[in-house]
């Protein structure tokens, strides 16, 4: 059995019910920003090695808990194991985004397309989780996430980040069927991957769509919404006798909350574009939220930092459902101080509004 959680404030804010305080967390809460995060990767010689070895993965995972009061912990891994498991063959150049040897570029390969064994090839994020697990000790929930099937297909159509998604977008308009499979088969890896990481300990599941903002209007609900529907209804929601919840992040998403509320999932992730008490209007009682914080005020002076803060925890208002953390991810040159007083900010301004 477990042990029991020392601080589930998090787990409780997802749910809606009453905190003491707003919990906070920080996507990419471990990375290149701590020298201790970039000490050990160089122990690792690289960021797959990292990701692929569970002692590092867990070292890393806790580093910045060490710093801050955290509320949560993150899996340290990446979206793109999933389609490196797949096949397509993964690599990180130095100074580089990621890169794919086999992108899907012809109709032969995406047909060849297949859902992979999870248990065999991605064994090693099962492990982490397991080791993270018991090396928390039940201090803080961890959180176990993939990639949304349509974010995935980008990376593995386009080969490589881009600035534009103009082969997956032309694809889209020329031959949605091919992109319907690829998102087919994505969705149901996601779902065994995201209910393996469950099986190994995690208590939380988020879902990063961090390129389905870059699409149409109409093709945001086809292309990527409603694979991550059929991804919720997929998930095991509960384990160790408690709801595991399900946290959906559209990046640029802001103006389809209202769809993003009705898949069934318990929080949505907002970005900086986003008016915090207006988004709770539109989703109401139906989802948590979190995020919202620009990370880039993290390179502003610590006064700017907790006056905006307070700006977003009084744009929430009163009463549980918020989880703070940035609308995306951490840079990497932000100053960890500015992250302390963030992390302090929260704790010490959200109290009044939980009385
Ligand atoms: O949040 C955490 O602390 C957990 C770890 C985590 C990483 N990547 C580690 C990482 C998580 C949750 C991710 C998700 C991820 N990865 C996303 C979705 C979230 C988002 O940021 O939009 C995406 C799109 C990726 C793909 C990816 N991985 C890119 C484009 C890059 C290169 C650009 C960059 O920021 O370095 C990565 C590499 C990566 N993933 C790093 C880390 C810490 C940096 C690797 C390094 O040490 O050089």
């Amino acid at each position: 059995m477990a042990t029991a959680l020392k601080n589930d404030v998090f787990l409780r804010a997802l749910m809606r019910e009453p905190v003491p305080y707003t919990p906070v967390w920080l996507m990419r809460q471990a990375g290149r920003y701590l020298p201790e995060y970039r000490a050990t990767r160089a122990q690792a010689g690289s960021f797959l090695n990292l990701c692929k070895s569970k002692e590092l993965a867990t070292e890393v995972t806790l580093q910045p808990l060490e710093r801050f009061p955290l509320d949560a912990a993150i899996l340290f891994s990446d979206i793109l194991t999933v389609p490196d498991a797949m096949g397509l063959g993964l690599s990180f150049a130095e100074g580089e985004g990621p890169r794919f040897a086999h992108p899907l570029r012809d109709e032969t390969a995406i047909r060849k397309l297949a859902v992979p064994d999870v248990g065999s090839e991605l064994q090693y994020v099962f492990d982490a989780v397991s080791s993270i697990r018991k090396a928390l000790d039940g201090r803080v929930p961890l959180i176990g996430f993939s990639g949304s099937p349509f974010t995935l297909a980008c990376y593995m159509i386009e080969g490589s980040g881009s600035d534009s998604y103009s082969t997956v977008k032309t694809m889209l308009y020329d031959r949605p069927e091919l992109l319907h499979h690829i998102l087919d088969v994505n969705a149901r890896t996601v779902i065994d991957y995201l209910n393996a990481q469950v099986d190994a300990g995690a208590q939380a599941l988020m879902i990063f769509d961090t390129w389905g903002g870059a699409l149409a209007a109409g093709k945001y609900q086809e292309f990527s919404l409603a694979y991550m529907q059929r991804v919720v209804a997929g998930l095991k929601r509960e384990a160790e006798g408690r709801r595991v919840p399900v946290i959906l992040f559209t990046k640029g998403g802001g103006l389809w909350l209202e769809d993003m509320a009705a898949t069934g999932c318990d929080a949505l992730g907002v970005d900086w574009t986003v008016d915090l008490g207006a988004a709770r209007q539109r989703v109401g009682s139906q989802v948590a939220l979190q995020g919202n914080f620009d990370p880039v005020a993290l390179m502003a002076s610590p006064s700017a930092i907790e006056a905006e803060v307070a700006r977003l925890l009084a744009a929430y208002g009163t009463g549980t459902g918020h989880i703070f953390n940035l609308g995306h991810g951490i840079g990497q040159f932000t100053p960890s101080d500015n992250v302390s007083v963030l992390v302090e900010s929260v704790h010490k301004l959200s109290k009044t509004y939980h009385l």
